[in-house]
């Protein structure tokens, strides 16, 4: 089959298309035949060859693709041949075929299509388990959500926004802020305004509940300033730097709870239960309109290169994919 592989890995690296063997699914496990690939931040790391895969994941980049069932390994329940799916997969979704754990396999929603499915798994899992699991955020709380303009980020505020939260996000320009308030949030242009001021005025004087944050460096003191009394701040990324010189007093004096996860390392039936919980809460709110996939753009297999080249670039809003 044809896939992407990483030549020259490294700073410098390139992705090329090239012949190698289809994957074959073992017991537990799905062949997919791929529509598309979402990009992710963990393919550019692991093309720099900073992020190495998990044990017993493929070498090749994808966490996340959207096709047809083409194979089913031993014991797979609930699933067929022919099935409409979109899956988070540990690696190898930048293929022709790829190999995605029963466990993580979602069906593609009612309206959406193949195509855009992609650009689900990696964005509501993440979201669902930062939000809920992590952050335990309860009806009624403000949400603070940074780089709102992200794939995260339009899959966090659409989230926050259909269980009627009230959800300021940050963005570095004005397109970026006009798609926030599209979606129903309340934007702050970070390059024109103070989001702890902007979320204190907003909030009178409280601050939020909860933030979801992809920036580290200097956000960790800025986070705490804007949290409110016993509020939890998790962090998925660092993409401003992973050290900062904090002063921890309002951690006590808030009693805020700080929190950190990845996703990729958890264990099969850990995503599985986040699987199901997605299913659950928010597969209906995608099947009645009210959160839709954010797509930015979409590259053929053979662009994988240019596609990196853009999501690097940051000038893209929501995902970016690679199509079949
Ligand atoms: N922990 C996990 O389980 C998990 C899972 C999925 C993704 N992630 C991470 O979450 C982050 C967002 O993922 P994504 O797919 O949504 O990415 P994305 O669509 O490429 O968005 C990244 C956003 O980050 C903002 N940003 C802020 N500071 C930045 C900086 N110093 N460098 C680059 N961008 C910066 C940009 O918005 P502005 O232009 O508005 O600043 C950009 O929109 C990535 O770091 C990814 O690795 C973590």
């Amino acid at each position: 089959m044809k896939a992407i592989v990483i030549e020259n890995p490294g700073k410098e690296y390139r992705l090329v298309l090239a012949d190698i063997p289809t994957p074959q699914p073992q017991s537990g496990e799905v062949l997919i035949k791929v529509s598309a690939a979402g990009l992710n931040h963990a393919d550019m790391s692991q093309g720099e060859g900073r992020y190495p895969p998990p044990p017993g994941a493929p070498d090749t980049l994808g966490m996340e693709v959207s096709g047809v069932i083409a194979g089913l390994g031993a014991g797979v329940m609930g699933f067929k041949t022919g099935d409409a799916v979109c899956a988070l997969i540990p690696g190898g979704g930048y293929a022709e075929y790829a190999v995605a754990p029963a466990k993580s396999v979602l069906p593609v929603p009612k309206g959406v299509s193949v195509t855009d499915a992609a650009a689900l798994p990696e964005v509501h899992f993440t979201v669902w388990t930062n939000l809920m699991d992590a952050a335990r955020l309860k009806p009624g709380e403000t949400v603070l959500i940074h780089g709102g303009a992200s794939g995260i980020g339009t899959a966090a505020i659409q989230l926050c926004v259909a269980r009627g939260h009230k959800t300021f996000s940050t963005a570095a320009n004005k397109e970026k802020c006009d798609v926030i308030a599209k979606l129903g949030g309340c934007p702050i242009n970070y390059k024109e305004q103070d989001f702890v001021e902007a979320v204190k005025k907003e909030t009178g004087g409280k601050g939020v509940d909860v933030i979801l944050d992809m920036v580290g460096g200097d956000y960790i003191q800025r986070n705490m300033s804007a949290a409110a009394i016993w509020g939890r701040i998790v962090n998925i990324a660092y993409m401003s730097g992973m050290q900062a010189n904090v002063n921890f007093a309002p951690m006590l004096m808030k009693r805020l709870s700080l929190l950190a996860t990845t996703l990729r390392a958890r264990s099969n039936e850990e995503k599985g239960a986040i699987r199901d919980a997605v299913l659950k809460e928010v597969w209906p709110l995608i099947e009645a309109g009210t959160i839709r996939p954010i797509v930015d753009s979409t590259f053929p297999l053979a662009g994988a290169q240019k596609a990196h080249e853009k999501m690097r670039s940051s000038g893209h809003i929501g995902k970016i994919l690679l199509t079949m």
